[in-house]
Formats: structure tokens, C-alpha cells, sequence
């Protein structure tokens, strides 16, 4: 089952999300009007009226409005790729200009930069000790660093990619992974960060910085990323 978040349940798009909510997904739909949020609730989905809550933890977001301009206001003016999370998956529906299509993927890529470099900052990898997710020893200053950082670069955004060594079962990797993503996230907060200027995913084992089945190795990849990225905030409406 995903959360899917959908704009534009008119004509083609209401039927889709009658079929989405009938293969049992979660569904949130954007309803502009007292009667379209009716609508929707009628369909079996979740109204909502604004489009940060369509994107807001959202697997995949499905736009379906009726022009390209309208393709153009809900992905490139508003606040809705910024909303969503890293990896899920935008589908436009809406006959439209490719070179839309094209902004809009660029405009949601989320690239990696090299980021501040000077001093402290240059170290964006935080390491852990088995099976914990409490920052410590020079990770303490390694997130104090990129805290103030992001506090004085308000329109910065970081990607905390929170990883763990190969023991353990895959799903408990990836919640150990997301506790220490979200570990550093707290630290970042309390230290300035602001909310909007910090993402997180686990990939719990899936991607160790060591290939080697020792200590040596799993040491490497109990880790936390810090990456810097290249698509700024939307400014605030
Ligand atoms: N209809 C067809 O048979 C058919 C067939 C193939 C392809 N298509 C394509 O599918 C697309 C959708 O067509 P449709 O007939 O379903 O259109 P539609 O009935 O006019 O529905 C468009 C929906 O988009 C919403 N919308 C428009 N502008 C918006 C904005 N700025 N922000 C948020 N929501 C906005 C509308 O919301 P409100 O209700 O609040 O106004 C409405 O729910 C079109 O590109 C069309 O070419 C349609």
C-alpha cells in the first residue's frame, strides 16, 4: 500500500483515484472548493486544500490538471516539489509541452553539491557504534559545524542518508538507518537548522562505503551522510 498524493481529480483524474483508493492505497487529493473536496471525500480519499499536504509524505504524487500552465503552477510555482520526499515519484498526467516535463524533472532533482568545505565542514559523515544511533566523540562537532552552517544558509538544504553494517535483518537496517538519520536531524534542529532545510532516508545496509565483512569494514558503514544540495528552498509564500 502507498500514499499517494493527487492533483487534479476532474474528469479523467476522479476515476483514478477511485481505482487507487479500491487497490488500497492512501490517498490525498487536493480539493480547491467545498465541493470538490466533497467529491473527493465520496471517492474514498482524504481532501485536502493545500498542495504541501498532497506532496507531505507522499509516495507518489499524481497531477492530472487540464493545461500545461496549470502543469506549470502546481510543480514550478508552488511549494510541491519541495514538499516531497527524496525518492518518491512525481507522474503528470496532463497532455502537455515535454519542456515542461523537462523543467519539472530538473527543478525535482535533488543534486548533490559539494558543500562548505572549510574546516569542520568538510567532514559530512557522522559514524555510530553497533546497533546505537547516539551521536558521539567528534561527530558531536562534525553536526555542530554543519548545524550553524545551515542556521547562517537559511536557504540551504541538506539530505541526511542515515546507513548501518551488514548484521541484522534488512528491515530492522533500515529503521536503525532512519534512527540515525533522524539522530542527526534532532541535533541539527536544536543547534539552528530548520526543518525545511533537512530531508532523511535510510538505506540501512544497502549501501556500504566498505565492501569488507570485519569490524574494520562495518565501522565505515555505520553511518549517517550528510549531502549538500544544489536546489534551494522555494521561497516562502
Ligand atoms: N478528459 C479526457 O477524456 C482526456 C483524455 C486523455 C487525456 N486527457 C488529459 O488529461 C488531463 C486532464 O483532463 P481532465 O479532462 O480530467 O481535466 P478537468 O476535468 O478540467 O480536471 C482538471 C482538474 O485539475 C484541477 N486544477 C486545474 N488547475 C489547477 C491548479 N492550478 N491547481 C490545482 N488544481 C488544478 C481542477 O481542479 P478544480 O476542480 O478545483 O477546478 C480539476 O480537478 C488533460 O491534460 C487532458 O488533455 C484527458
Amino acid at each position: 500500500m502507498s500514499q499517494v498524493g493527487f492533483v487534479g481529480a476532474g474528469r479523467m483524474g476522479a476515476p483514478m483515484v477511485r481505482r487507487l483508493v479500491e487497490a488500497g492505497h492512501e490517498v490525498r487529493a487536493l480539493g480547491r472548493s467545498v465541493e470538490k473536496r466533497r467529491e473527493v471525500s465520496e471517492l474514498g480519499a482524504q481532501p485536502v486544500t493545500d498542495l504541501a499536504d498532497v506532496g507531505a509524505e507522499s509516495d507518489v504524487v499524481v497531477v492530472c490538471v487540464f493545461t500545461d500552465e496549470q502543469v506549470q503552477q502546481v510543480c514550478l510555482e508552488s511549494v510541491l516539489l519541495t514538499t516531497m520526499r527524496p525518492g518518491a515519484v512525481l507522474v503528470i498526467h496532463t497532455t502537455g509541452s515535454p519542456r515542461t516535463a523537462e523543467s519539472v524533472a530538473a527543478a525535482g532533482a535533488d543534486e548533490e553539491g559539494p558543500g562548505p568545505q572549510a574546516g569542520l565542514l568538510a567532514t559530512k559523515v557522522v559514524y555510530f557504534d553497533f546497533d546505537n544511533s547516539e551521536i558521539k566523540g567528534t561527530g558531536t562537532d562534525v553536526v555542530a559545524a554543519h548545524a550553524k552552517y545551515l542556521a547562517a544558509h537559511s536557504g540551504t538544504r541538506v539530505r541526511l542518508e542515515g546507513h548501518t553494517d551488514e548484521r541484522g535483518s534488512r528491515e530492522y537496517n533500515i529503521g536503525l538507518g532512519e534512527r540515525r538519520a533522524q539522530s542527526v536531524r534532532r541535533a541539527l534542529l536544536l543547534q539552528g537548522a530548520a526543518d525545511a532545510q533537512i530531508s532523511t532516508v535510510s538505506y540501512g545496509e544497502e549501501r556500504p562505503a566498505a565492501p569488507g565483512h570485519d569490524e574494520a569494514a562495518w565501522a565505515k558503514n555505520r553511518r549517517v551522510e550528510i549531502m549538500y544540495l544544489t536546489q534551494p528552498l522555494a521561497p516562502k509564500r
